[in-house]
């Protein structure tokens, strides 16, 4: 039987584990998927389990993606890019780090329809995620990344990786097409962002939180009368391409997958 990890810590509130093993049974492989919370000494031995193939992948959360990196032989020139990786596999004896969150993001832009050329998106965080958003922003030709984020020099660290992206002070708001929640202000019910969007309309406000369902940011973005997105479609995407690469099977996204997540 083959084996698949989701490394992290917290890892307790991913949903990794629900949505390989649907797919897994759908699909009649002989594998299984199990989250495993780790700690930072705990990285180097992980891999080595890849190498010894005693485990077939892992995809890696938060706050890992980077930090697994100096374990790896090999990165893809997304994983490069981005300096993060959350799938890993072995390649002619090779642990090699991929990225798949970036396809995630362009992917649940895509089946709404979304076009970001030429479009001024403003993103709040700095986190591990954020490279990939950019990365995919960049690809689809934005006109202009903007990001704040309440560390400030967590955000200029960012300028090293991509140098088009412009930095601004937490609470300013610059004018924007899209916004960007990629903090980690929403995930509990009650967590509310500092900033005042009352005075705006007509824009996209996408939320890479997809639990809860609908964040306080969105709610109220609906509110004052906005497109909006929460993070659900990205996180089933950057699912499907890991269980692709692992298994060379092309997962169904039926309702009944995007359910699961809502249970
Ligand atoms: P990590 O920072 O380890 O990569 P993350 O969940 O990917 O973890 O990122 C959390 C993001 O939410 C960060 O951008 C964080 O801002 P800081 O860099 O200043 O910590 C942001 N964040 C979390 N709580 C916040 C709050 N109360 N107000 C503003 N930003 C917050």
């Amino acid at each position: 039987m083959k084996k698949y990890f989701v490394i992290g810590n917290p890892i307790e509130h991913s949903f990794s584990p629900k949505l390989h093993n649907y797919w897994i049974k759908e699909n009649n492989l002989d594998s299984v998927y199990e989250k495993k919370k780790l700690n930072l000494d705990q990285l180097e031995n992980i891999i080595l389990e890849i190498k010894q193939k005693k485990i077939n992948g892992i995809n890696v959360t938060v706050p890992f993606k980077q930090e697994i990196i100096k374990y790896l032989d090999k990165l893809s020139p997304e994983a490069t890019a981005t300096q993060s990786v959350n799938t890993i596999y072995l390649d002619n004896n090779l642990a090699v780090g991929h990225n798949t969150d970036i396809a995630g993001f362009t992917l649940s832009l895509k089946k709404i329809n979304f076009n970001i050329m030429n479009k001024k998106i403003f993103i709040l965080g700095a986190g591990g995620v954020v490279p990939s958003i950019v990365y995919s922003l960049n690809k689809m030709k934005a006109l202009q990344i903007t990001i704040c984020n309440r560390t400030k020099e967590k955000a200029d660290n960012l300028k090293k990786l991509f140098s088009n992206i412009k930095i601004v002070k937490w609470g300013e708001i610059p004018e924007f097409d899209m916004i960007i929640n990629a903090t980690s202000i929403g995930l509990n019910n009650e967590d509310d962002i500092n900033l005042d969007f009352s005075n705006i309309k007509n824009k996209f406000f996408y939320d890479v939180i997809y639990n809860p369902h609908e964040t306080n940011f969105l709610k109220k973005a609906k509110n004052y009368g906005n497109k909006i997105s929460n993070g659900e479609m990205m996180f089933i995407y950057q699912a499907s391409a890991a269980f692709n690469l692992w298994h060379k099977v092309q997962p169904k996204i039926s309702d009944e997958v995007i359910k699961l997540l809502n249970r």
